[in-house]
């Protein structure tokens, strides 16, 4: 018998090419029609230059905002909902109606541009009232008010959305704990917190998949997971178990977790030599059995290399694994942010996935290009921000034809919006807003050159896009 391997040759044609923001880098009005206020909020307040009170104020553009995604030709809007715009305090007892409308405007407008929305339910912006009640996702009640907020978001927008993401970058979350508005502690008792929180998310979202398969069977539900690349520096065994550690603990974690229903043994390990111990209930166990993803979303960005280093031992982020540190290597381009440039890191990335969880639908729901940029004569011409779309679209095509399922390219990021870290110095955006840190201006809208190319790889299913080693 002969046999001829037919493996997928290019995008399909329902290739989902979208865009993604959340909604405190883009909203604003963070105080108007009734939202409560976040830790994302507070965080901006202290940091002076963070202005998430306009932020790029979509909540007054959003019917321009969405012209333009429609211009653009987008198939998908990746966005997040302010669980705080729908309960200010949390855990209202009735959703706050002006919250309720704006998503709902926003989501039918898509829907009539025949743009699919992919919703993740909470963007890095818990209601502070949250952490004031009972200390947020550190607490065990959290899990409950997130259920209740997840199950009211399924029944207002259940009808018009298919596309689920549950938390947003879970790992960056429990290893910086000040992220979910938990401060002012001694570094143990953060990292014990955070484990907790980390715990605490777990819980919840296996809760959520299963809420969603019951009550929205045509729905999807996966992680919006923090994935980047890791190389160790050196040919050492030693140097790879360090990268591999990390990739672990900052990526793989959120994926076992939500695939395959429980902690992986890397964790265990890690919280005993930690010495943490967890407040868990024996019912917990079967909610991570019933509770699975249908995909996964992964955030990736760039490749990072690791080196051994006994002296280096924080206890969070890079550090959740003591004794190594973050080399910048001249081998893949850095831009100004520290970020590499490594298309062919994502088609590795997306394998490693692949080979981990075959066959897994994947969407990417974050990968984009920072850089400081200046508006002149109404333009923006940012060549690199195109070489690094059109080289990570060439290597996701070698991906699809590799044989991995990926559904949907969501770049960070649409439009314009607050950095995390670096509010408007660091742009992300087929679209330039005309802002700056301290001076809101006049907000007005500039399709980038990136805009154009990106436009024309929706046009063609990425045949102008140029081949890319
Ligand atoms: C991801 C987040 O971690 O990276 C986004 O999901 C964030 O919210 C993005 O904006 C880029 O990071 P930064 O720090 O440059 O905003």
């Amino acid at each position: 018998m002969k046999y001829q391997a037919k493996l997928p040759q290019d995008f399909p044609k329902n290739f989902l090419w979208g865009a993604s923001t959340s909604a405190f880098q883009v909203e604003g009005a963070a105080n108007e029609d009734g939202k409560g206020t976040t830790v994302a909020d507070l965080r901006a307040q202290k940091s002076k230059y963070l202005d998430t009170s306009v932020s790029v104020d979509h909540y007054h553009h959003v019917d321009e905002d969405v012209k333009l995604m429609a211009e653009l030709g987008l198939k998908s809007y990746r966005f997040s909902i302010s669980w705080a715009r729908i309960f200010p305090h949390g855990n209202d007892k009735k959703p706050n109606l002006k919250g309720v409308e704006f998503y709902n405007h926003l989501i039918d407008s898509l829907v009539e541009n025949n743009i699919e929305p992919i919703v993740t339910i909470f963007h890095f912006d818990l209601p502070q009232s949250l952490v004031k009640q009972y200390g947020g996702w550190a607490s065990r009640k959290c899990i409950n008010d997130y259920y209740h907020y997840a199950k009211t978001l399924f029944q207002l927008y259940g009808d018009r959305v298919n596309y689920w993401l549950t938390i947003n970058e879970q790992s960056l979350l429990a290893n910086v704990p000040s992220m979910n508005g938990i401060t002012d502690i001694d570094a143990d008792t953060l990292h014990q917190k955070g484990e907790q929180s980390n715990y605490n998310m777990f819980v919840a979202q296996a809760k959520v998949y299963n809420l969603c398969h019951q009550i929205l069977p045509n729905a999807k539900i996966g992680p919006a997971v923090s994935y980047m690349t890791t190389l160790p520096y050196d040919h050492t065994s030693i140097d790879a178990l360090k990268s591999k550690q990390l990739e672990d603990m900052i990526g793989f974690i959120d994926m076992d977790v939500a695939l395959r229903g429980k902690l992986p043994n890397y964790y265990l390990r890690y919280l005993q030599d930690n010495k943490i111990e967890l407040d868990i209930e024996e019912k917990d166990q079967a909610i991570f059995k019933d509770g699975k993803a249908d995909f996964l979303g992964l955030n990736w960005y760039s490749t990072s290399i690791f080196k051994l280093n006994e002296q280096s031992n924080p206890k969070m982020l890079t550090g959740v694994i003591s004794g190594v540190e973050k080399i910048s290597d001249e081998r893949i381009m850095n831009s100004e942010w520290d970020f590499s440039y490594d298309p062919q890191g994502l088609r590795y990335a997306l394998q490693k996935v692949n080979d981990r969880f075959p066959n897994i639908p994947i969407i990417i729901t974050e990968c984009g290009w920072p850089e400081k940029e200046k508006l002149e004569n109404g333009e923006i011409h940012d060549q690199k921000r195109i070489k690094y779309l059109n080289g990570h679209i060439y290597q996701l095509r070698e991906a699809i034809k590799d044989g991995i399922n990926i559904i949907s390219f969501n770049p960070w990021s649409f439009i314009d919006l607050l950095s995390v870290n670096d509010g408007m110095d660091k742009r992300y955006g087929l679209i330039y807003v005309d802002r700056d840190n301290f001076n809101a201006k006049q907000l007005h809208r500039y399709k980038k050159d990136s805009y154009y190319f990106y436009q024309k790889v929706i046009q063609t299913n990425a045949k102008n896009v140029k081949k890319c080693e």
